[in-house]
């Protein structure tokens, strides 16, 4: 039609391209500032324990994100490998999330519950123990290097500001929940469950509980690793929401 005057003019033409490409800009950006409302709330999902979080801060620390994703894609073959498509409320507390881009191992989101924790404690000690052809790096020193958990609390009041739901109590009490976490049994497990629903207790790493035991790093990753995809109960959210299977 009138394309003439585009075609003719480079600098209308610049100023169309400009008005084209921030029109997309917007659409892509916008939702960003509407976070809140842009992430379906999903039941099940809470803010990580402590233990948990220190074993989040491993995975990130030991590049774990360089070999494994932690994002399903809503395609048929994963969701029949890995089971439901990732939600956005799953990683709507991880910051950075770690969806990752790049699979040299497999995804891990819904890895909690897959494998035992010896499986988790042979596996990190050496990862031939239990899969002979496995090219994953051996991560030994996990085992035997005690969690340093001195800064729990200024990371959870950091996650705090940037709008992860930590209460002040949770904030408080975050290294007594660390080590109420491999203690079960105990009143101060209770009082971390109340808090952080469906959070695992006990002693991860194969060592054995007890008063006074501390965490090790071992024992933050596999609480960490053991938690990944079971907050969410998909055996109902399958039977209501959209499904691949
Ligand atoms: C160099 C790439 C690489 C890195 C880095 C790596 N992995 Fe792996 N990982 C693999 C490969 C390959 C496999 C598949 C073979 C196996 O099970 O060992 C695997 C398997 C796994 C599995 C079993 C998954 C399943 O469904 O069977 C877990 C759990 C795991 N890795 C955790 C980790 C953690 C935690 C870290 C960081 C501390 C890590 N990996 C770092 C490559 C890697």
């Amino acid at each position: 039609m009138n394309h003439g005057i585009f075609e003719k003019n480079s600098l209308i033409l610049l100023i169309g391209i400009l008005i084209v490409v921030s029109i997309g800009g917007i659409v892509q950006i916008a939702p960003l500032f509407m976070l809140s409302s842009t992430i379906e709330k999903v039941e099940g999902m809470r803010p990580y324990s402590p233990l948990e979080q220190a074993g989040r801060d491993i995975y990130v620390r030991e590049g774990c994100y360089n070999c494994h994703s932690q994002m399903i894609r809503s395609l048929r073959d994963e969701v029949e490998r890995y089971g439901h498509y990732s939600l956005a409320a799953e990683s709507m507390y991880d910051h950075p999330f770690q969806w990752s881009s790049k699979r040299t191992g497999p995804d891990l989101a819904r890895i909690g519950g897959k494998y035992s924790d010896a499986w988790h404690t042979d596996h990190m000690r050496a990862p031939k123990s239990v899969v002979p052809a496995s090219i994953m790096p051996a991560y030994s020193w996990l085992e035997t290097t005690p969690l340093d958990y001195t800064n729990i609390q200024d990371k959870l009041k950091t996650l705090q500001f940037i709008g992860v739901p930590y209460t002040d109590e949770m904030i408080a009490k975050a290294a007594a929940d660390i080590e109420a976490q491999i203690a079960p049994d105990t009143p101060a497990a209770k009082e971390l469950l109340a808090r952080y629903p469906k959070a695992q207790v006990r002693k991860f790493d194969g060592q054995s509980p007890g008063e006074g035991v501390k965490p090790t790093e071992l024992d933050a990753l596999i609480a960490y690793l053991q938690m990944l995809g079971t907050l969410v109960d998909f055996t109902k959210f399958d039977a209501s929401g959209p499904n691949l299977r």
